[in-house]
């Protein structure tokens, strides 16, 4: 076992570390050489193809469900394109609005999660064409889905999901470059730009890959504190909701994800002095807005960690203590955003002494209801 882990203490640790390798892996041979075209030659899909569907469902589990809600956003901005993202035990008994017209995509690392097999299976009931992203080759549900885009991250070991996600998030933005290509509703130098971002990603994460020391030193300092909030807006507040979820199922620390215009009607209310808010703010579109989120929250003495981009020095004017991601397309941040909340909820479960590979009551793979 020490071998598989490279070196590293806990799988998990190593799997984070794996992202650069995973991202390049799964983009492999998606991108044209002239870094202009994403190519889906498994799909091979024609206009055509893509106008016989109104509307997109996603349906997942778990950390495959976050990645299906930054995909949404993918998706809808880059090929107009309604989308759903739904829960995949709510959504099998939900007598659903699916039909011939709506093109169902399940995203599930193991392939093999009930809930996310019987919602595939219920939306073909109803017409629906479906899409698998999946990262094992052959599983039950690469084998019911119509197509299956792979992404490979190779066998990821660790309970809780870090390369699997980074690479659904590269699968799901690719696939909205080519639905975007084929309906023309996205500007092609804009895909030329999220293309080579996508190709600069391995060494972005590597860069990261520095904020090593602050995240353990944030968890060694916050570790011991019963609750923390997350905040973001847009493409972050998905990205919110996937680190708190780490921190939740390693730590045991009780994290809820908000999204930044939501706290008046709620969270606010849990804000007093010394509560730790990561507050999520790569996203320029709505910059202004978080910034004002971190200030009712920094009224009520909450210690605020700032996730922001490289050069943003306003960022670090309104909170305690700022970790900085590498500037790049919008698209492009929330891959980026995730890898330091990965590193807080790693070191947190360390700091409280959590097993981090194998967290109480949770499963790898949940192939029962
Ligand atoms: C379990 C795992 C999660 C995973 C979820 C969905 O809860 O612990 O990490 O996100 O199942 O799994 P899947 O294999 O369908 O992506």
């Amino acid at each position: 076992e020490a071998a598989e882990k490279g070196g590293y203490e806990h799988f998990m640790l190593k799997e984070i570390h794996d992202q650069p390798k995973a991202v390049r892996d799964t983009f492999g041979t998606h991108i044209s050489e002239d870094g202009k075209t994403a190519i889906f030659d498994e799909l091979n899909w024609t206009a055509d193809d893509v106008a016989a569907f109104n509307k997109i469902l996603i349906v997942a589990c778990g950390t495959a469900y976050h990645a299906g809600l930054v995909t949404k956003q993918y998706i809808e901005n880059l090929a107009r394109i309604p989308v759903s993202v739904e829960i995949a035990s709510e959504y099998r008994y939900s007598n659903p609005l699916t039909d011939d017209k709506t093109l169902c995509i399940v995203i599930s690392q193991s392939g093999e999660t009930s809930d996310t097999l019987a919602a595939l299976k219920e939306a073909k009931r109803h017409g629906a064409k479906s899409l698998a992203i999946t990262n094992v080759v052959g599983s039950s549900i690469s084998r019911e889905a119509d197509d299956t885009v792979y992404t490979w991250a190779g066998p990821e070991i660790s309970v809780a999901s870090t390369k699997a996600y980074t690479t659904q998030l590269v699968a799901g933005l690719l696939f909205a470059v080519y639905l975007g290509q084929l309906n023309g509703k996205m500007d092609p130098a804009l895909g030329e730009e999220i293309l080579c971002g996508v190709k600069n990603l391995p060494t972005l994460i590597h860069e990261i890959f520095e904020v090593d020391e602050d995240m353990k030193a944030f968890a060694k300092h916050y570790g011991f504190k019963s609750d923390a909030f997350f905040l973001g807006r847009a493409i972050d507040y998905a990205v919110a909701m996937e680190g708190a979820l780490k921190l939740k199922e390693i730590s045991y620390i009780h994290a809820e994800a908000y999204a930044g215009g939501e706290l008046k009607h709620g969270t606010l209310a849990l804000i007093e002095e010394g509560v730790p808010v990561i507050a999520l703010a790569t996203q320029e579109d709505v910059y202004d807005k978080m910034i004002s989120n971190i200030r009712e929250v920094k009224a009520r003495e909450a210690v605020v960690i700032g996730i922001g981009m490289k050069g943003d020095e306003e960022l670090s004017k309104h909170v305690d203590h700022t970790i900085y991601v590498p500037r790049a397309n919008k698209f492009i941040a929330p891959i980026l955003a995730v890898v330091p909340l990965q590193l807080l909820a790693y070191y947190a479960a360390i700091t409280r002494g959590a097993d981090v590979d194998k967290p109480r009551n949770l499963a790898k793979s949940v192939t029962v209801e």
